[in-house]
């Protein structure tokens, strides 16, 4: 019989994130404000422990993955990881998130290689503020890298913006004029503190409430939420081709629909995004894999999942930033 992940809460998880690299090539100012440091040199998973690792999930019940990062794309073997966690038995759905840097050129490959849906990173519609935030000036290269995902084919794109008071917030009648005629699925994930941001979080966190009003009060309405939607909250409005989702940590309710685990890049099973070092994997995953080892390890760590993060209380848990565990 297919064996299920569920945890003390009656929780299921049928949908992993795994963090295929650290590194990144932008500097989010709530990120990696001073871009990513290689400081000792990791090793990230190799392309066969990523297979090993996807198939014991596979047969845990893991139906969707999440490839991520850092910027997962600047693995030169990123396609061929598509391809090979794309055709594992029981993986459905596989996405990626992207700060949308090589999806001009990307988007169609990773289309045929069996990427089903593409989440893109695009904190601003004004190319200086897009500049200001992730240290990159090239947001019409993005925006083409988006249209590019759109006509590829993908079931599903969204686009990922986080709202910061006084840098971009001004930007929402920006985005929400765009999705008047695009279908995307914005998303506006709530600004989260991490242990390396906590000024900048004091200073510029805008709470997804306060977008949250904003919307109903314009005649935008709340979806009933669907199993696989997880934490979002979606709203839908007749007159707009888009949607939007909104991400909101700090909600009393956020973990209660948690449905994904996560493998950091070093191959450490995370419970939560927040408070746990995680729990190594990867001394069993490599060329003499013990498969059933492997799953019992996973199994057995799901017993310690917390109900809930304690974000609200300021603890971050030791996540220096979300680059270092895939967001
Ligand atoms: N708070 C909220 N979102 C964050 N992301 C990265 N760091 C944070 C943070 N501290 C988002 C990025 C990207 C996704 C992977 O995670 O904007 O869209
Ligand atoms: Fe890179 Fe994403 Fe972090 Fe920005 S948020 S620095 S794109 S990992």
């Amino acid at each position: 019989m297919q064996q299920q992940l569920i945890d003390n809460f009656e929780r299921k998880f049928e949908y992993l994130r795994l963090s295929i690299t650290d590194e990144c090539n932008f500097k989010c100012n709530y990120c990696l404000p001073d871009g990513y440091q290689r400081s000792h040199q990791k090793s990230f998973l190799s392309h066969q422990e990523i297979n090993n690792l996807v198939i014991a999930f596979a047969e845990l019940g893991t139906k969707k993955v999440r490839i991520t990062g850092g910027e997962p794309s600047l693995r030169k073997d990123f396609t061929q990881i598509i391809a090979s966690v794309a055709s594992v038995d029981g993986i459905e759905k596989v996405a990626t998130t992207t700060n949308g840097f090589q999806l001009e050129k990307q988007a169609k490959d990773w289309f045929d290689a069996g990427l089903s849906a593409i989440n893109i990173s695009v904190d601003s519609l004004d190319a200086n503020t897009f500049h200001l935030i992730t240290g990159k000036n090239i947001f019409q290269k993005v925006m083409r890298g988006v249209q590019a995902s759109l006509k590829a084919g993908y079931a599903q794109v969204k686009v990922n913006s986080v709202l910061m008071k006084g840098v971009n917030d001004n930007d929402l009648a920006l985005f929400l004029n765009w999705i008047k005629t695009e279908k995307i699925q914005l998303r506006f994930i709530e600004l989260m503190q991490t242990d390396d941001n906590d000024a900048f979080f004091n200073k510029y966190h805008l709470s997804g409430e306060s977008i949250k009003a904003r919307l109903l009060a314009e005649g935008w309405q709340q979806k009933q939420p669907l199993s696989h939607d997880g934490p979002a909250q979606v709203f839908k409005h007749p007159e707009y081709e888009g949607e939007i989702g909104l991400i909101m940590p700090y909600s009393k309710d956020f973990c209660k629909s948690c449905n994904r685990l996560r493998v950091s890049s070093t191959g450490r099973l995370h419970l939560c995004l927040f408070g746990e070092e995680g729990v190594d994997l990867r001394d069993l995953l490599g060329n003499s894999c013990d498969k059933e080892a492997l799953k019992q390890r996973i199994s057995n760590a799901l017993k310690d999942k917390k109900i809930s993060h304690y974000l609200q209380q300021g603890i971050t848990g030791g996540t220096p930033h979300l680059a270092s565990i895939g967001g």
